[in-house]
């Protein structure tokens, strides 16, 4: 039997908002996950060009353009390049960015590859630039440039490679190289999900789950979902723990607000990095303007963990802004948080606090 892994405070992947799935989640994670298009719920703008590039593609016989799929973790990338080949019926590959150490790795990858097959690269953005050279003339020619031997007698060799799909995908959109990113004839942003569509997400996914509950109730996870499908999941399925051990089983809303506030999970989704984050920018730093490095030391989190997690969100809600000298905390979280503004007189004292 495998060994459970022990859990430890600061075990990214067991807190709610995580960069990826836990191993025990991984396997929940896959029967939840939608197979076809249609199963796909929300993103409407970029599964409707998706359907005709498929189509298109398809009636011509061609493999598709290759796909740059960007966006925060959880929106929804990995699942989307497993739906796009298996409705291409190609077979694909999958491998990530840091995972490939050599420029031999990614041409052993490349030569396997059969006609119309998928390749898709998570984490594109870390690829070593060696490495990267080489999908060039790959995703545009399907050639591969293969120097042979060392020292003088060195040649290069040109081997055709036959024409395949690359997806990338992509938490850090501005950290592909302009290079790369012109090679993709088909560039995707997943935004996070409004509120209607993480509800149809929970809805769909109880179903598969067996799990009772009512639209208020999903709607109150979705909620507090910071917009990310995988936290609705993840969110509905401790929520269901608190529903079968101290209520009848089923989520309304009452159980869902319950279970929720007492995961310390507030109205906005905001978990306890975020509420420190924030709080640290406004006792420590004036509220900004300060620096993602300093903002890591002080809250002691990784500098790309907030970077790639926890910021998009606060930006998006307008809770955070980016300026050139830094993060700055704005109005809008200090009202949540029931911090008085700096020089603004006490009107805010008697708003509610968290939650
Ligand atoms: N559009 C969607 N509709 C329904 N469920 C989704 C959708 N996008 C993502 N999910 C769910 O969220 C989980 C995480 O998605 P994933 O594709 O792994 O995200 P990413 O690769 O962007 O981090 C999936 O297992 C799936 O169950
Ligand atoms: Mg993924």
């Amino acid at each position: 039997m495998a060994k459970k892994r022990t859990p430890t405070p600061d075990d990214e992947d067991n807190r709610l908002i995580g960069r990826g799935a836990a191993d025990d989640e991984q396997q929940i994670e896959l029967s939840l996950r939608p197979q076809y298009l249609r199963e796909y719920i929300g993103q409407k703008k970029v599964k409707d060009n998706l359907r005709i590039f498929i189509k298109a593609a398809l009636a011509r016989g061609e493999s598709l353009d290759h796909v740059l799929l960007n966006g925060p973790p959880g929106l929804g990338k990995t699942t989307l390049s497993q739906i796009v080949a298996r409705e291409m019926a190609a077979k694909i590959h999958v491998t990530a960015g840091p995972v490939i150490e050599k420029p031999g790795d990614l041409a052993a990858m490349l030569t396997n590859l059969e006609e119309g097959d998928v390749l898709f690269i998570d984490e594109i953005h870390r690829l070593h630039p060696a490495i990267e050279e080489i999908l060039y003339p790959a995703m545009e020619d399907f050639e591969l440039d293969l120097i042979i031997g060392q020292g003088p007698s060195a040649r290069s060799v040109k081997l055709d490679l036959p024409r395949f799909t690359l997806i990338g995908a992509t938490t850090r959109a501005g950290l592909i190289t302009a290079p790369l990113r012109g090679r993709f004839g088909i560039n995707f942003h997943l935004d996070f999900y409004p509120i209607e569509d993480l509800q149809i997400i929970v809805l769909r996914s109880a179903d598969i789950l067996g799990v009772e509950i009512d639209d208020a109730g999903a709607n109150a996870i979705a909620r507090r979902s910071r917009g990310t499908p995988r936290i609705v999941n993840r969110l509905l399925r401790r929520v269901r723990d608190f529903a079968e051990v101290e209520y009848e089983g089923k989520i309304t809303v009452e159980v869902a607000e319950d279970a929720l506030n007492r995961m310390e999970v507030d109205r906005f989704g905001l978990d306890e990095v975020d509420r420190k984050m924030l709080t640290t920018i406004i006792e420590k730093f004036g509220g900004g303007p300060v620096g993602v490095s300093t903002i890591s030391a002080a809250i002691q989190e990784e500098k790309d963990a907030i970077e790639e997690i926890y910021e998009p969100y606060l930006i998006q809600i307008g809770f955070i802004n980016r300026t050139p000298r830094g993060r700055v905390v704005m109005p809008a979280a200090y009202q949540h948080l029931g911090i008085n503004l700096p020089g603004a007189p006490n009107q805010l004292s008697d708003q509610p606090g968290l939650f």
